[in-house]
């Protein structure tokens, strides 16, 4: 296949260049500068030069506190140009392969949420990731593939806590009342091409096995990297954030497994992997 990834330099993007060789697809990467999703007449030349069998779309407005204060510029990358990406996978009669998110849930889920769930964002970022949903299964051959918690070679909770660490900081703050699943990009990559070559569509949630919450996935990074920093719980109101989280977003993955044959590694597994390969 050939694909083209829009936000080529994000984590995702950046994982899926490196995977994509290994299953045999050739890629057209972009990010901005060269060009910005939101701008329909140039998605249309990028995907009329690349001519890809699929457009895989990481790029996305991904501030979630301060998509709260600029709602409007997080719905136009992650809903409207999505429209756009849909309307020219048509054209094309192409795929669209759209990254969303566990932020278009609630919170109130007791177990693991499966695909045809009811959502309910809460915050902004949630709400223009979902209208993103929306405009992508508008597309005829769409693929939406929901991860959460994401961490690879970019800004994320792990370079947050390392650098806490870094810099002398013996005792971590971090939430206890939110759960949901760190997922690490190379294992969504990985899932991700799989799922190509299955020709899987419709809606799917991509994330590593198990769960645990932000201070679990902490102490973990504090074990693995050897430190004596204390890892200290709080709650979700000690720590006042713009965005409101849903407390509880675990992923049910049975579907993924079932596609793909097996499901993504357990996530204790592949943190120390991402520690291991230092990016
Ligand atoms: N990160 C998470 O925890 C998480 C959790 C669940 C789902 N997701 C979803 O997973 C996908 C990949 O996330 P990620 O963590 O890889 O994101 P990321 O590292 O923030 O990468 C997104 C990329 O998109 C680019 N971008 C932003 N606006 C753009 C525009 N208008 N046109 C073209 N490119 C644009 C960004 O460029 P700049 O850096 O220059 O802005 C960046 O290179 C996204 O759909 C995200 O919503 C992420």
């Amino acid at each position: 296949m050939r694909l083209l990834i829009t936000g080529s330099r994000g984590q995702l993007g950046r994982a899926l260049e490196r995977l994509a060789p290994g299953f045999g697809h050739e890629f057209v990467g972009v990010d901005l500068p060269e060009l910005d999703i939101t701008d329909a007449e140039a998605v249309r030349r990028a995907v009329e030069a690349a001519s890809p069998d699929a457009i895989v779309n990481c790029a996305a407005y991904t501030a979630v506190d301060a998509a709260e204060s600029d709602e409007a510029k997080a719905a136009a990358v992650n809903g409207g140009a999505v429209s756009t990406l849909a309307e020219t996978a048509d054209r094309h009669g192409i795929v669209l392969l759209q990254i969303s998110t566990d932020y278009v849930f609630d919170g109130t889920a007791l177990a693991p949420i499966r695909e045809g769930q009811a959502t309910s964002p809460q915050s902004a970022y949630g709400r223009t990731k979902l209208a993103g949903e929306v405009a992508a299964a508008r597309a005829r051959r769409h693929l939406i593939v929901r991860t959460a918690w994401l961490y690879g070679e970019g800004s994320n909770f792990v370079g947050a806590v390392r650098r806490q660490l870094d810099g002398g900081n013996r005792v971590l703050r971090v939430v206890a009342d939110q759960a949901g699943c760190p997922t690490y990009a190379e294992d969504l990559a990985s899932g991700l091409l799989r799922l190509l070559d299955a020709r899987a569509e419709g809606v799917v949630h991509a994330v590593n096995s198990g769960a645990t919450t932000w201070y679990g996935f902490a102490r973990e990074i504090v074990r693995l990297v050897g430190s004596d920093a204390e890892v200290v719980p709080i709650s979700t109101g000690e720590m006042p954030r713009p965005a409101k989280r849903p407390a509880y977003s675990v992923l049910d993955t049975s579907r993924l497994a079932a596609l793909i044959g097996a499901p993504l590694p357990p996530w204790q597994d592949a943190l120390e992997r991402h520690l291991r390969a230092g990016r």
